[in-house]
């Protein structure tokens, strides 16, 4: 009899087990794999409170990036030093720690328990590691019903650390990448703009542009980054047109005009060099596409309305507004209202009106102040 119920015991935790890992598996967003993982533990091990903890390697800090429990709000964001108290050692070592009393226990950093105000008894704290490196820890505090945790309760603590060591590692791997992209295209517009002296700095507002006028859209995060990065790119064909034109203080001449349409080819082309495939799609077509205006006026295709990809059609309005506003050889710039008005009058014709008027509400609400926080791009974990 007690055989049977010690395995049905185990046939439940098996499941959780499983049930876990799908979950963990699901999603590549830090923030969620973070709760994913703390919500697994806790609930498959049965405990009051858990926190997970992330070792920041560069500032040799471990912090509290998810917290479940009564004291969770206090406990979040709390920072250690790597080696303090048993979670700072558990980090520190890679050994998993089971202590009874943790009250008594010459390791605790009761700094946590005085600053959340929760009383913590029992205690199971196991390191999350991946490929050699301890990442951070995962700690439960006090089984619910009042009793210890156990021996058994430690084994699947360690089976479920090491699945979710490799969610996070994945997502911090995933995190990594996604801003080294980023900053090696900031840095591509960068180099273009510095070709112009007029231009510096027009592909990160037409950027900023885009954003504010996708966000007040509705458009989703990973839609918004993808939206933010096409915008850096847009006139990346620019390095294909002669210096002599690019730069020329003169009216151009016709042929002078017609090399410069040239860049929208010029840079769909460079892009859909680009790998993966699939993922540059957008960036092509917002290259090709964003001189295209509303009634077929805009060049290279003289495209229409929905036809103009939707990317293009923002873009399109954010480089205009930039272009209006910032100071050329053969102008001053405008105000930012009067930009706005000519953006204004010339929606339905030129531009799509929605999104016009998306982006005036937000020129609007920031009372036009145009400069640092707005549209600006929070992306992944920590940026
Ligand atoms: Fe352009």
């Amino acid at each position: 009899m007690q055989e049977t119920m010690e395995l049905k015991q185990r046939i439940q935790e098996l499941m959780s087990l499983l049930e876990a890992f799908k979950q963990l598996n699901s999603n590549i967003e830090i923030e969620d794999v973070f709760q994913d993982i703390l919500l697994q533990m806790v609930n498959v091990l049965g405990a009051e409170a858990g926190t997970l903890w992330v070792l920041d390697n560069g500032r040799e800090v471990i912090q509290a990036v998810a917290a479940h429990g009564k004291s969770a709000s206090k406990v979040l964001h709390f920072e250690m030093a790597k080696g303090e108290g048993i979670v700072g050692q558990v980090v520190a070592s890679g050994v998993e720690q089971l202590i009874g009393d943790a009250s008594v226990h010459p390791q605790w950093a009761n700094r946590v328990d005085s600053t959340s105000g929760f009383v913590t008894k029992s205690m199971i704290t196991v390191p999350l590691a991946a490929k050699g490196h301890v990442l951070g820890a995962l700690q439960l505090l006090n089984k619910t019903g009042g009793g210890l945790f156990s021996g058994q309760d430690m084994r699947i603590a360690l089976a479920l650390a090491s699945q979710s060591a490799l969610a996070l590692h994945n997502s911090q791997m995933f995190d990594e990448v996604s801003r080294m992209l980023l900053s090696m295209i900031r840095t591509l517009a960068k180099i273009l703009d510095a070709r112009d002296p007029y231009t510096a700095g027009h592909s990160e507002r037409v950027a900023q542009y885009s954003l504010a006028i996708a966000q007040r859209t509705g458009m989703d995060g990973h839609e918004c980054e993808e939206l933010y990065r096409a915008a850096l790119l847009h006139d990346i064909g620019k390095i294909g047109i002669a210096d002599d034109v690019l730069r020329k203080p003169a009216k151009l001449t016709r042929k002078e005009y017609e090399d410069i349409k040239l860049h929208t080819v010029i840079g769909a082309g460079i892009l859909s060099n680009m790998e993966p495939k699939a993922a540059m799609a957008n960036a092509i077509a917002t290259a090709r596409s964003h001189h295209e205006r509303l009634d077929g006026s805009g060049y290279p295709d003289a495209l229409k309305g929905e036809d103009i990809p939707l990317f293009a059609r923002i873009v399109g309005i954010a480089d205009a507004f930039d272009a209006m506003t910032t100071a050329r050889s053969y102008s001053k710039g405008l105000p930012l209202r009067e930009a706005a008005a000519e953006l204004i009058r010339c929606k339905d014709t030129l531009f799509d009106a929605a999104l016009v008027n998306a982006f005036i509400e937000v020129l609007e609400e920031s009372d036009y102040q145009v400069g640092k926080g707005f549209g600006e791009i929070t992306m992944g974990y920590g940026l």
